[in-house]
């Protein structure tokens, strides 16, 4: 689904990433660990359109993304939910997922809210509540939520364990698991590299920038020195 060859991005002078490959299929759920400032969320953010890659290329379903206005990759259906969750905390939760839906192809309201409130009940219990008043967790949820009112394709979420509490991560992780029989691509960032592992069906270690090991998670959660040498003990 997505095909993302040989790809360097950076900022200015600075090459963060270099000669970057990744592939995520259809249902899959894609792993990417590496340690901060490893270039996980600049990886993100050059598949979105928002920064130009400088060399190499992104197909998704063979649609190249290369000079794409990142309003038109979210029109091919691919939604990036953003490190820090960037709600829009004067709106009701109803309104944050609304404005999901309007840049999606989903002719129906009503029913996008209803499958986000399925996935995530606390959120209808709140849906007329300011979003700032919500927990982080809540936010999180609702963030998620928000992009998957827009009927993704592919789904990219930057670290969204990051200042979580334990049963809260658990929550969304299992989120996550729910969502592969819907056939919804995930490209999942995490420096919570034990977590994402578990979730996920492959994974990617991303080092200074460049891509330094990649196998089924299983495989990479189970070997110790991988685990030790690449992950920092995170895991
Ligand atoms: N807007 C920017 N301008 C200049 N340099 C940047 C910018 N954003 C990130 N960088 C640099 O690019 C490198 C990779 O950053 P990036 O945010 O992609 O890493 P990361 O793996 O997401 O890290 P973290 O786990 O801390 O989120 C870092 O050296 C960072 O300082
Ligand atoms: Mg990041």
């Amino acid at each position: 689904m997505l095909i993302v060859e040989r790809l360097s991005a950076g900022y200015g002078e600075t090459e963060v990433l270099t000669n970057v490959s990744i592939r995520i299929g259809r249902g899959e759920i894609v792993a990417i660990v590496g340690a901060n400032g490893a270039g996980k969320s600049t990886l993100l953010r050059t598949i979105m359109g928002s920064l130009r890659m400088r060399t190499g290329s992104a197909r998704f379903d063979n649609i190249s993304l290369a000079g794409r206005a990142p309003y038109r990759i979210a029109g091919l259906g691919i939604r990036l939910v953003p490190e820090g969750r960037r709600i829009f905390p004067n709106l009701s939760v109803e309104e944050n997922l609304l404005t999901g839906v309007y840049l999606g192809r989903q002719a129906s309201r009503a029913a996008a809210l209803d499958r986000v409130f399925a996935l995530f009940p606390i959120l209808a219990e709140r849906r007329n509540h300011q979003a700032a008043t919500l927990s982080g967790g809540q936010q999180q949820m609702l963030a998620l939520g928000r992009a998957l009112a827009g009927e993704p394709r592919l789904l990219m979420l930057d670290e969204p364990s990051l200042g979580l509490a334990p049963r809260v991560i658990e929550e969304i992780f299992s989120t996550l698991s729910e969502l592969r029989s819907s056939e919804i691509g995930i490209l999942l960032v995490e420096q919570n590299a034990r977590k994402a592992l578990a979730v996920a069906d492959r994974a990617y270690v991303l080092e200074n920038g460049q891509v330094t090991l990649e196998g089924p998670a299983p495989e990479l959660a189970a070997n110790r020195a991988i685990v030790d040498a690449y992950l920092g003990g995170h895991a």
